[in-house]
């Protein structure tokens, strides 16, 4: 497969089959993924990972613990609370990703900056291996009870938590906007 059909073909998988995902092949991966993005060799970031059933099912307590915290909440969407139980321990692996504050704007953008190259090499590097993943970041999952139950430091952003796993049938992909649409010559009206 060429880069750009590689690319191109890439889908964010939702819908996991019951496949097992090697913590090695994961480790694997992102190494490659690593040594394929320039940066000066001093990582800030880290992953915490979670494959085991026990480590699936301690990671969905920590998701949901926000709604079950809460009485109201969890009155109110007590219902729905099962379903996600459901669906969230049943995800194969998952991977946080947390990258460092840093206190210069430019060094904290390029820092992120970096992590989101080496997420998009490990998509594409696991998708050759026909590893699916979704990259998640909704704000019901940035709390800070969330946050406290993983560990998250002071001096630590959180980048997203990737659910992984082999999959049955890949998504067809939506169009883009061309660049041609957001487009225009400094200067010119
Ligand atoms: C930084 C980032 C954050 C994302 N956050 C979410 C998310 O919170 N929930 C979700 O379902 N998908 C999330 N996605 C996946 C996008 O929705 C997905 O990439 C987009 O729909 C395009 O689909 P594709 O990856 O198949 O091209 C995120 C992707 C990126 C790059």
């Amino acid at each position: 497969m060429s880069l750009e059909q590689l690319i191109r073909e890439r889908r964010t998988i939702r819908k996991f089959n019951t496949s097992p995902v090697p913590q090695d092949l994961v480790i694997q991966l992102l190494k490659k993924a690593e040594q394929l993005c320039p940066y000066d060799g001093k990582a800030r970031w880290r992953y915490i990972y979670a494959g085991s059933p026990e480590e699936r099912e301690r990671l969905t307590g920590y998701l949901l613990e926000k709604i079950t915290d809460n009485k109201i909440a969890k009155f109110a969407l007590g219902p729905l609370l099962k379903p996600y139980q459901k669906l969230f321990s049943e995800v194969p692996a998952y991977i946080i990703v947390l990258a460092k504050r840093e206190a210069v704007p430019l060094k904290h953008d390029a820092t992120y900056g970096t992590v989101c190259r080496i997420l998009q090499n490990f998509q594409l590097l696991a998708w050759e291996q026909g590893l699916g993943m979704t990259w998640r970041t909704e704000p019901f999952i940035q709390n800070e009870l969330f946050f406290g139950n993983i560990g998250l430091q002071e001096d630590e952003r959180f980048v997203g938590i990737m659910l992984l796993g082999h999959f049955d049938k890949a998504p067809k992909g939506r169009s883009r906007t061309p660049a041609e649409q957001r487009w225009t010559v400094i200067g010119g009206s």
